[in-house]
C-alpha cells in the first residue's frame, strides 16, 4: 500500500525552469515579470521593517485586508490574502473539489489549475482555446454536468493572452450555479478587465489576483482572492494563520501608496512596447495571439534555435506549444528599451 494517495505517484511535480535566471546577466522576458526593479519606496520599507528588530515575530496582517478592499472596491469581507495566487488556486481547488468530481480547465493555459486539480484526483475536462474565439465557451457551456464542481478561466490566459468577455463569463457562471467559477485576474493592472463588481450577484464567483506580475513582487509570494463573505469564511478556515509572510504585506503596502510608480510601468508596456512588438510580427507576417497582457505568443520559424540564439544574447523567453502542436515563444514585454532590444535580437537571427 502507498504511504501517500495513489494517484499522487503517477503526477509529476509543477517545476518551471527557474534555474539559472539572473537579472544580472538576462533579459528575463521567459515568465511575465515586471522587467525593472520596485521602486526605491518599497525597498526602503524592507529595508526599514527588517532593521526595525521584527523578525523573530510572527506576522501580523494590520489592515492590510481593508486597504486592499478599497484598492480592489469591495468590502473587507469579501476578500482574503494568499501566498501568492498559486495559494489562492490552490485552496480554491482544495475547497471545491473532491476525488472524482469534474473540473473544467481549457488547455493550454498556467499549469497550477491543472496540478491543484489532479492532486484532488479530480476528472479534468479540457476544452481548447483557439487562436481566433480565444476561450472555448461553447464548449465550457456544453461540458457543465452535475459533478462540475470548478470551471476555471484565466483572464487573461496564460500563455495566449486572450480575454472572455462579461457576457460569456455570465453565461458561464448562470449555467453552473454549483461549481465554483474561478477568474484568475492575475494580469489584471495590464489587462484591465476585471469582474470583481459581479460577485455581489453570483455566489459561485471567485477572483484570484496578485501583485507577483504588475507591481514586481513575485519572490515575495502575496496574492488575494475576493468572493462573496460566506465563500472567504470557509476558504479562511483551510489557509493558515501565518501563510503569508509579512515582508510581502511590508512592499505591498508601500507599493500601494505610490501607485504611479507601477501605473507609469505599465503604461509604457501596454501603450509603447506591445504595439510596437504587435506590429513588428505584422509587417513580417509572424502569427500570434491576440493578448490584453505582458506577453505575447508569437510562432516564429525555428522557434527552438531562435530560443537558443536568443539566450546567447543573454534574453531568456519561453517556448510554449499550441494545441496543434506548434511551438511558439511566449515573449514577456518590458519596457521600450528591451523590447526594441529583443526585435534587434530577432531580426539579428534571421539575418
Ligand atoms: C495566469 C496566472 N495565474 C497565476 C499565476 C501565479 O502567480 P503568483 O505569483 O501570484 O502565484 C501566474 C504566474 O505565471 C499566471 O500566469
Amino acid at each position: 500500500m502507498a504511504l501517500f494517495k495513489e494517484h499522487l505517484y503517477q503526477m509529476a511535480a509543477y517545476a518551471p525552469p527557474l534555474e539559472g535566471r539572473s537579472v544580472e546577466k538576462h533579459l528575463l522576458l521567459d515568465f511575465n515579470e515586471r522587467t525593472l526593479p520596485v521602486s526605491d519606496e518599497v525597498v526602503e520599507a524592507l529595508c526599514d521593517f527588517i532593521r526595525s528588530g521584527q523578525l523573530q515575530k510572527y506576522p501580523s496582517y494590520g489592515d492590510i485586508v481593508s486597504e486592499l478592499a478599497e484598492y480592489v472596491g469591495v468590502s473587507p469581507e469579501q476578500l482574503m490574502i494568499t501566498n501568492g495566487s498559486d495559494q489562492g488556486i490552490d485552496l480554491v481547488v482544495r475547497a471545491a473539489v473532491s476525488k472524482g468530481d469534474r473540473a473544467i480547465i481549457p488547455a493550454p493555459s498556467f499549469a497550477m489549475y491543472r496540478q491543484c486539480a489532479e492532486v484532488e484526483d479530480a476528472e479534468i475536462l479540457s476544452p481548447e482555446y483557439d487562436r481566433e474565439t480565444g476561450y472555448p465557451t461553447g464548449e465550457v457551456l456544453a461540458e457543465i454536468s452535475v459533478d462540475t464542481r470548478l470551471i476555471v478561466v484565466a483572464q487573461p490566459n496564460n500563455p495566449c493572452g486572450t480575454i472572455v468577455s462579461r457576457d460569456d463569463l455570465q453565461m458561464i457562471l448562470r449555467a453552473a450555479p454549483d461549481a465554483v467559477v474561478l477568474v484568475d485576474e492575475c494580469y489584471y493592472e495590464y489587462s484591465q478587465q476585471t469582474v470583481v463588481d459581479l460577485v455581489d450577484k453570483y455566489p459561485n464567483l471567485v477572483v484570484a489576483r496578485t501583485f507577483s506580475k504588475t507591481w514586481g513582487l513575485p519572490s515575495l509570494r502575496f496574492g488575494f482572492l475576493v468572493s462573496q463573505a460566506n465563500n472567504i469564511e470557509q476558504l479562511l478556515k483551510i489557509r493558515g494563520p501565518y501563510d503569508i509572510n509579512q515582508l510581502s504585506i511590508v512592499a505591498v503596502r508601500a507599493a500601494l501608496a505610490a501607485p504611479d510608480y507601477t501605473k507609469d510601468y505599465v503604461r509604457e508596456v501596454m501603450e509603447e512596447s506591445k504595439p510596437l512588438l504587435e506590429s513588428w510580427l505584422d509587417e513580417r507576417k509572424i502569427t500570434y495571439w491576440p493578448s490584453t497582457a505582458n506577453y505575447i505568443w508569437a510562432f516564429f520559424k525555428q522557434p527552438d534555435q531562435l530560443a537558443a540564439y536568443l539566450q546567447e544574447q543573454g534574453i531568456l523567453v519561453r517556448p510554449k506549444m499550441d494545441p496543434e502542436g506548434k511551438l511558439g515563444l511566449r515573449v514577456t514585454l518590458g519596457n521600450l528599451e528591451q523590447t526594441r532590444r529583443v526585435i534587434e535580437s530577432i531580426e539579428a537571427f534571421y539575418r
